[in-house]
């Protein structure tokens, strides 16, 4: 039987009938078009399907849809507004933080979520927060120092 499911995107209300076995993963990129959070290993171990549920960063791969019901779940596609990139998005492009970019829509939504909790982070903080996402390119050291580059940003803001 269909599931009715109704939940914010991006602070966008969206009603959908769906089928109750979709993930949260496939209703954002093949129901809403949402592409910009990706698949990797479908199965919970790469975080790059991470998006925030309420606030918190988790895997969407993982989470049936009808599970975020009644939620406010929030994309990559949320950071960058009227035009301009997130500090985050600025600060991975200039320190390199990025080479194939599959695992940057997590990465940043991790990091998003974690510089709300946390605006102040020491590099031994990031690492954790960012331990579940997983990237076969940048050695993460980049990753670390954009991270920290955007904290400091985002703190004058
Ligand atoms: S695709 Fe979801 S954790 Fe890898
Ligand atoms: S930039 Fe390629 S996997 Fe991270």
């Amino acid at each position: 039987m269909d599931y009715k499911l109704k939940f914010s995107v991006n602070r966008q209300t969206v009603k959908l009938t769906i089928e109750p076995y979709l993930t949260l993963l496939e209703v954002l990129r093949d129901k809403l078009g949402l592409t910009g959070t990706k698949e990797g290993c479908g199965t919970g171990d790469c975080g790059a399907c991470t998006v925030l549920v309420d606030g918190r960063p988790v895997c969407a791969c993982l989470l049936l849809a009808a599970e975020a019901e009644g939620s406010e779940v929030t994309t990559v596609e949320s950071l960058a507004s009227n035009e301009k990139l997130h500090p985050l998005q600025e600060a991975f492009i200039a320190a390199g933080g990025l080479q194939c970019g599959f695992c940057t829509p997590g990465m940043l939504m991790s990091a998003v979520a974690f510089l709300t909790q946390n605006p102040e982070p020491g590099e031994t903080d990031i690492r954790q927060a960012l331990a579940g996402n997983l990237c076969r390119c940048t050695g993460y050291d980049k990753i670390v120092r954009a991270v920290q580059v955007a904290a400091r940003e985002m703190a004058h803001d």
